[in-house]
Formats: C-alpha cells, sequence, structure tokens
C-alpha cells in the first residue's frame, strides 16, 4: 500500500466541510473567540498554547484563569517574581515550559513594545516557542496561513490520509498532507476545527464516524478499522528508578528548599532529596546524621521519560539547632500554597497520612 493514500476529494470540500462544522460546534474554551466574534487576544493564545503542549484541555483551564486573572498580559508577567509564577505553575507539569514562559514574556517587553511579533518566524525565536506553537499563535491570534499540526491534528490527518507509515517518521508525510487541506483564509478555526475533531469524534480507540462532517474523504474509514490509524512504533518501556525524600519538622514547620534552575522540576519549591535523576537512583544517602524513620511504605511517580519509587524518611528537627542548611521553614498547615510539585505533594500525604510526625 502507498504510504498516503490520496482522497480523492478536492481538499478544499475538507476545509470547507470542517469550518462549517465548527462554526455550529466549536468548543467554549476560556481563552477562544468563537467564530464571527473577533480575533482572540495575543496573549491568551500564548499562554494558553504553552500551557497546552503535553496538557489536556481539561487541565489547563482553572491554570489559564487563575493566570490571567494574576497577571491579564505581558508586561504584568514580565514584572512578576519567579518564584510567584512557578509556584502559581505547580501541579501542570513540564516546569521548563514555566521558566520560558517567564523568559519569553520578558523578551516581548524587552524587544517587542510588549506585543508579540505576528510572523511565524519571528515567534520561533522566542523562548519556549517551537514550530507548532508558533504555526497555532500566527494562525489563532494573527490570521495567517500556517500549517499547525500537534498530536490531535495527527491523528485526523493520518486517518483522512491512511498514512501508513508509523509515527514518528511518519511526521513528514503527515505535514505535507495537513499543508494540502490547509485553507488561505481561517487557518486559526481551521487549525481549531481539526484539533476539536480530534479530541471529540476523532477519538484515539472509538471513533464516531457517523458523526464525522469530513467521513466523506477519510480513507482510513474505507478500510474499516479507522482506529488502527495513526500505526505507532512499540513504546520503549521506561526505567524504573530509586530515590528518597527527606521531611524534616520542627514546630509544625517543613524545610523546604529550592531545586537548581536547570535539569527536573527546575526551580521549583521541593523536599529535600538523594539526588535522583532520570538517569541514576538516588545515593540513599541522608542529608544529615541524625535519627530517621522510614515510611514503610514508597510512593511511586511517574515523569514523562521514567517512573519512580521514593522512599520517605522523616526527622524532627531540635528547636535551638543550626539550619539544616539552605531553605525555609513552611508551616505544614500551608502546603498546599507552597507550589509544590506533585511528585513531592504526593511524599507529604503519604507523610502527614502516616501519622509518623514527631
Ligand atoms: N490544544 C492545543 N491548542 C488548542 C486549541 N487552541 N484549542 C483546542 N485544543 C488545543
Amino acid at each position: 500500500m502507498a504510504a498516503v493514500q490520496q482522497t480523492d476529494q478536492n481538499s478544499g470540500d475538507i476545509a470547507r466541510a470542517l469550518l462549517a462544522h465548527y462554526d455550529q460546534h466549536a468548543r467554549q474554551l476560556p481563552w477562544r473567540k468563537l467564530p464571527g466574534s473577533g480575533q482572540a487576544d495575543p496573549y491568551h493564545v500564548w499562554l494558553s498554547e504553552i500551557m497546552l503542549q503535553q496538557t489536556t484541555v481539561a487541565a489547563v483551564g482553572s491554570y489559564f484563569n487563575k493566570f490571567t486573572k494574576i497577571w491579564p498580559d505581558f508586561a504584568s508577567l514580565a514584572a512578576a517574581d519567579d518564584a510567584d509564577v512557578m509556584a502559581a505553575w505547580a501541579g501542570l507539569g513540564y516546569y521548563a515550559r514555566a521558566r520560558n514562559l517567564l523568559k519569553c514574556a520578558r523578551v516581548v517587553v524587552a524587544e517587542h513594545g510588549g506585543q508579540l511579533p505576528k510572523t511565524e518566524s519571528a515567534l520561533l525565536k522566542l523562548p519556549g516557542i517551537g514550530p507548532y506553537t508558533a504555526a497555532a499563535i500566527a494562525a489563532i491570534a494573527f490570521g495567517q496561513r500556517a500549517v499547525v499540526v500537534d498530536a490531535n491534528v495527527e491523528r485526523v490527518v493520518s486517518r483522512l490520509f491512511a498514512i501508513s507509515t508509523p509515527l514518528p517518521q511518519a511526521k513528514p508525510l503527515i505535514r505535507a498532507a495537513t499543508d494540502s487541506i490547509t485553507p488561505q483564509m481561517r487557518a486559526g478555526d481551521f487549525a481549531q476545527a481539526m484539533m476539536d475533531l480530534g479530541a471529540g469524534i476523532c477519538s484515539v480507540r472509538a471513533p464516531s464516524c457517523l458523526l464525522c462532517p469530513v467521513s466523506f474523504a477519510c480513507s482510513a474509514l474505507r478500510t474499516g478499522s479507522p482506529e488502527a490509524y495513526p500505526q505507532k512504533m512499540p513504546k520503549a518501556v521506561k526505567p524504573q528508578r530509586k530515590g528518597s525524600v527527606y521531611w524534616i519538622e520542627r514546630d509544625a514547620h517543613v524545610w523546604l528548599v529550592r531545586r537548581g534552575d536547570k535539569g527536573l522540576l527546575g526551580g521549583m519549591r521541593a523536599l529535600p532529596d538523594d539526588q535522583w535523576t532520570a538517569r541514576v537512583d538516588g545515593h540513599n544517602t541522608p542529608p544529615m546524621s541524625v535519627v530517621w524513620r522510614k515510611l514503610p511504605m514508597p510512593v511511586s511517580h511517574i515523569f514523562t521519560h521514567f517512573s519512580l519509587l521514593i522512599d520517605i524518611a522523616v526527622t524532627s528537627w531540635p528547636a535551638g539547632a543550626d539550619e539544616p542548611g539552605e531553605g525555609e521553614w513552611w508551616p505544614v498547615k500551608l502546603l498546599d500554597k507552597a507550589g509544590l510539585p506533585t511528585v513531592f505533594r504526593k511524599a507529604a500525604e503519604a507523610v502527614l497520612s502516616a501519622g509518623e510526625r514527631a
């Protein structure tokens, strides 16, 4: 079979049918302007697209609302404290995005007068903006024709054209096929209509082809197994790492550190650990030689590239002793305000529910 099955429909028919469907059924999302109600705010489009990288629409909604309430534009975000932004991002994951978000806001203010540039090539030069995000912002915020391919679009297009080459090798084919059906006008609505189609009707396991506005042009539907696309190479098994975190408590306060700017969870508040990374287990030597009580059960957490089994050790810190190092005492009662990444929140919850505290 050829790698790409030609759709015999005129590619313009696909865009027309999809846009007509979008005009009736577009999802209402906080950052979106519905068809016919004007151009979306570029700051909203940029912020939502950064948040939506590797994250679902459902998870992003409350973060988007929080961020736009505290920092309504590039100028206010650029002037924010790094620690406040990192804490507000806590729980959304992929923390390099938050560091780049701030860098990008500061470049936009310092070098572009507080307004995003409008072309894909200029957008691509900004921190945190890759080819997908540059195309999405150019199309959605500035009405430019750009070819926007995210995971949902990949699925829709690989089905429309019955692309039999597996991912990731199929990416250039999928991009070319998407280019061939992207209209000159309303490219932003077209991109969002494709995303909505992928998020709803053209779902991974059980596509609702009877409801699909572009089923007439779908080569995968004609094969009888649309759900078999996109084809994928088998996933590599994630390495399993072991590590420890340390709960040091004094007078209903717990000792928190700030992680170095570079690397996993960089710049985030955290419990002290024994330096586990995606590549190595922790060294299993506590940060100071005092009496530690180990919780009977480890906690597990799954990152993108590895899974981690964490032992948790608890100690109480004597009232008059020197500080445990560089960090801060944080009230245990207010721990949900510390902006801890999920892995440390899980560890804290394990301590608090184990009744192991002094
Ligand atoms: N996923 C990424 N960007 C999106 C958007 N603008 N609308 C819906 N889903 C998306």
